[in-house]
């Protein structure tokens, strides 16, 4: 009998898995189903120069449209499984059709969360997700609209920018005290506020939006928050952060606690199912405990770890997690994660926009933000990996050169 491999998603770590199966000489069926009705593609181009009008829909495409029936993979779009049995080791589509498989693969990726207040239903109000979500904000995203974000995080920063870009009056709502407080220091939130009002954006900070009101025909009038502040809206963006999809996972009682548990090769406690990307929380041997990552390097390494493990050559997932973002002319470019860091380093002048923060615990990088600086960010990768360790005030001498700095932090790392 042939062997099936169901992947469940088509999402960048579903099409990674998908072309690495074929890759190391899978043979057998392999069969992709997602529920949106594209071939997988990328989600980071959404929130900026898809947004902006200056990316065609095909150059968000992982592979071309042709690859996948070329590659013998069947493509099931617009299609939802409903149910795994995995005593049967079936799963059931949304249109009741079973499939039988020998290996599953979740890749069911992170939805967005959702802001239940009335007038949420209102026209003119969008969350940014997918590629329809920004094909139905785009006919709204002209010339001086109004537009109102919900959260000032990597989506609402992102849309902000292309919003004043495109000549739209923007105003930003956080509920918090400064933005992107999940993943930067307070400095850095500083820099990335000031730079947002340089360029125009109207940044509400501690404002929790309570109402959103609409005319008699249901559109979008005005953001009305908590303390009775209120903003006239024709369009409201709302980007207030993402939640895995693990509900199909749970019902088949597979051990989640937010995000699908799986080890370091991406198996799930049932030896057959598989579990990638952005619905996962994984071990992670280098930072020393499990994680789930919203972040496409991670989408595509679980999608390649998963494939080399059901194909015999295992190799275990062992890296620093990365992240960018991209906001006017600059690119942030984030490595490691700054959980329990006791000192903060800046290298740079921020009104530069070319500057580079430290993070440490004990004298150890644990993270990096670059701001326009690549050479900070690619060393700094290394250096997490290789656990090296920075006197603060060394670090912050700019009098020192980066690269002979690091040199000799990595020798010490490794002799030590
Ligand atoms: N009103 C205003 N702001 C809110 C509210 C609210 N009710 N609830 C949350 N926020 C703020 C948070 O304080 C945070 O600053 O929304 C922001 C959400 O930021 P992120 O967590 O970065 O989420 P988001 O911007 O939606 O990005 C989600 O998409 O770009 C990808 O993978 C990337 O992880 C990222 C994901």
């Amino acid at each position: 009998m042939t062997e099936t491999i169901i992947i469940v998603g088509a999402g960048h770590a579903a099409g990674q898995a998908a072309a690495s199966l074929r890759q190391k000489g899978f043979s057998g069926r392999l069969i992709m189903i997602g529920d949106e009705p594209y071939v997988p593609y990328q989600r980071p181009p959404l929130s900026k120069a898809f947004l902006a009008g200056e990316l065609e829909l095909e150059r968000l495409f992982f592979k071309p449209e042709n690859f996948w029936p070329k590659h013998d993979v069947e493509t099931m779009f617009s299609t939802r499984v409903k149910e795994i049995d995995r005593k049967r080791k079936t799963i059931t589509l949304d249109n009741s059709e079973i499939i039988a498989y020998n290996k599953l693969i979740l890749a069911t990726g992170s939805r967005v969360r959702e802001l239940h207040i009335p007038g949420h239903t209102l026209k003119g109000v969008h969350y940014l997700r997918g590629i329809d979500d920004v094909l139905a904000i785009q006919s709204a995203f002209k010339k001086g609209a109004r537009l109102v974000i919900v959260g000032g995080g990597y989506i609402g920063l992102e849309v902000a920018a292309v919003g004043r870009k495109n000549g739209l009056d923007v105003t930003v709502m956080e509920t918090e005290s400064r933005v992107m407080n999940r993943v930067v220091a307070t400095e850095i939130s500083q820099f990335f506020q000031n730079m947002h009002a340089e360029e125009g954006v109207k940044l509400e900070l501690g404002r929790r939006v309570q109402e959103l009101q609409g005319d008699k025909n249901g559109q979008l009038t005005e953001v009305a928050c908590m303390d009775g502040f209120t903003v006239p809206a024709d369009i409201c963006i709302i980007g207030i952060g993402i939640i895995p999809n693990i509900e199909l996972a749970e019902a088949a009682d597979i051990l989640c606690s937010d995000g699908i548990i799986v080890d370091e090769h991406c198996r799930t406690l049932d030896e057959d199912i598989y579990a990638i990307g952005d619905c996962t929380r994984h071990p992670n041997p280098i930072l020393g405990r499990h994680l789930r990552l919203e972040s496409v390097h991670n989408a595509i390494e679980q999608g390649k770890t998963a494939a080399a493990a059901i194909c015999g050559t295992p190799v275990a997932y062992a890296q620093v997690p990365w992240f960018w973002s991209d906001q006017y002319n600059v690119k942030l470019q984030i490595t490691g994660l700054t959980e329990g860091y006791d000192q903060f380093v800046m290298r740079g002048d921020p009104a530069s926009r070319s500057f580079a923060a430290f993070y440490l615990q004990d004298g150890k990088l644990l993270a990096v933000d670059a701001i326009n600086s690549p050479r900070e960010f690619m060393l700094g990768k290394k250096l997490i990996t290789a656990g090296a360790k920075f006197t603060p005030e060394i670090l912050a001498d700019m009098e020192q050169d980066f690269k002979t700095l690091a040199t000799a932090a990595l020798e010490v790392a490794k002799s030590t």
